[in-house]
């Protein structure tokens, strides 16, 4: 059957004290509900629907990258109300698919036999059982065990309230019963409420089979109501991207230790220090070793690169071989050839450096090309920046680049050329030559100190 999946997001999240809607809070680093409807898309339905409420077009435009319908529900009278909104464009032999905004963390598999449980006559809920079921609703079964009703807990008697196989909320249903069912909902209940839930004991009544699919890993369908569970849940889907990691046979030192907000593609026998930070796109070669206390944001390293600890990389290109930091920072637009070496409290932007080339101490080298076999001695700046534009340094193969040196572009130093340390370059220097360009030593005869009056 055809699937349209409906993303429940009107909640307004009071219990986040914050003024960004509840839904657009951070997950790994990106909307709770971009997690939910990526999770929709992978189940490659027909449609997805958000239905939203609260913060309205500050979510849609946080999620404008997204091919979803959007669903407004004004008023929020419950989720049956909130089902409603979104069921008159569903075709009626589709099957719908709740899903809950911010419950971010349901894997595809049990969304899959979610929907395999699920049919013409045949309605599925997802359930688990809850250490602690306090706030959920409950799974009312009749004695041959099948599932009869949903209970809210503000609407469970003491017996009820004592079941601990809990609704996590997320159902499949044929599209022509449940707009059937959704009819025939009213808001007779403790919070003056169209349940969703309610629909369960209408297709009893229907003779239809509700079959309750039961997930042993309740962490898959954490709710986020607060930032207490806004941690848990990061905490959750953080040991799921290292215990993936590992599976894959990285070498973590510690797997609470790192944070992967985006994809990591490893290859094989990579290690990772504690407290790494992984953004965006990230792709690691053969033996790479990252060092602690690291934030790298889509790169890609080649094999054998070793970064050394506090390093940041942001979008840069690194081949195989180079060696990175401690201290180090590599901006958007770097590009490391093979073996290339950059050391401590060394910032390079929109450059190019050559095969085994050097920059190890101080430096800031930006919008420059360097040659291959280039050694770029401590505290060199390339002075990039005029004020009003940029230009463009090129220090060709095999240039020795003294301590201090101030290039400014543009400016080409030619290759094999050497630059006395403390030069301040503005011309085009020669290749193959030493140049200087700074003041000679003197010595001042006769002079003496001055000394107080
Ligand atoms: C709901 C279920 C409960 C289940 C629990 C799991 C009902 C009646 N109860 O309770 O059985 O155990 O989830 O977490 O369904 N929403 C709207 N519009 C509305 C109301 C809610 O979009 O008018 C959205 C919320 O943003 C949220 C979701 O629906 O994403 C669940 O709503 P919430 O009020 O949190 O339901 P619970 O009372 O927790
Ligand atoms: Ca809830």
């Amino acid at each position: 059957m055809a699937v349209s999946t409906i993303i429940l997001a009107a909640g307004q999240g009071t219990r986040m004290h914050s003024d960004l809607p509840k839904v657009l809070q951070p997950l790994a680093g990106r909307p709770l509900l971009a997690h939910v409807i990526e999770l929709a898309e992978g189940v490659g339905g027909d449609a997805v629907y958000v239905v939203y409420g609260h913060g309205g077009e500050q979510v849609r435009e946080a999620l404008a990258d997204h091919d979803v319908r959007w669903v407004p529900q004004a008023e929020q009278f419950g989720t049956g109300h909130a089902v409603m909104q979104a069921m008159p464009d569903i075709p009626d032999e589709h099957l719908v698919l709740v899903l809950y905004g911010d419950v971010p963390l349901v894997s595809r598999l049990t969304l899959g036999a979610l929907l395999k449980a699920a049919g013409d006559d045949v309605l599925a809920v997802l359930t688990t059982e809850h250490g602690d079921p306090t706030g959920y609703g409950r799974i009312v079964r009749g004695e041959d065990a099948s599932v009869r009703r949903i209970v809210e807990e503000k609407d469970a008697s003491p017996e009820v309230a004592a079941i601990r196989e809990i609704n996590t909320g997320l159902l499949a249903s044929p599209a022509a019963r449940l707009r059937k069912w959704l009819d025939a909902l009213d808001k007779d209940n403790t919070q003056r409420e169209y349940y969703l839930t309610d629909i369960v004991a209408l297709a009893v009544a229907d003779g239809c089979t509700v079959n309750a699919v039961r997930t042993p890993a309740s962490d898959e369908v954490l709710g986020v109501n607060d930032k207490l569970q806004l941690a848990e849940v990061e905490s959750a889907y953080r040991a799921r991207k290292a215990r993936e990691l590992m599976q894959a046979g990285v070498t973590l030192s510690d797997p609470v230790r790192i944070d992967v907000r985006g994809t990591l593609a490893c290859g094989r026998d990579v290690f990772i220090d504690i407290n790494a930070v992984f953004e965006g796109d990230v792709t690691l070669g053969d033996r790479v070793r990252i060092g602690p206390n690291v934030l790298i944001r889509d790169s890609e390293l080649g094999d054998d690169v070793e970064v050394r600890p506090c390093s940041l990389i942001d979008g840069a290109v690194v081949a195989a071989g180079c060696t990175i930091g401690p201290f180090a920072r590599l901006r958007p637009g770097t590009q490391l050839a093979e073996s290339a070496r950059i050391g401590n409290f060394v910032e390079i932007k929109q450059s190019d450096i050559g095969a085994c080339s050097k920059v190890n101490h101080l430096s800031y080298i930006g919008d420059t090309t360097i040659g291959r076999d280039v050694n770029v001695g401590a505290g060199t700046i390339t002075c990039n920046y005029d004020g009003a534009n940029k230009h463009r340094t090129e220090i060709c193969d095999g240039a020795f680049i003294g301590s201090g040196v101030e290039l400014i572009a543009p400016v080409m130093i030619g290759a094999n050329a050497t630059i006395g340390a403390g030069s301040t370059i503005s011309k085009n220097t020669e290749a193959g030559k030493l140049t200087m360009a700074r003041c000679r030593q003197a010595t001042v005869p006769g002079w003496k100190r001055p000394t107080k009056k």
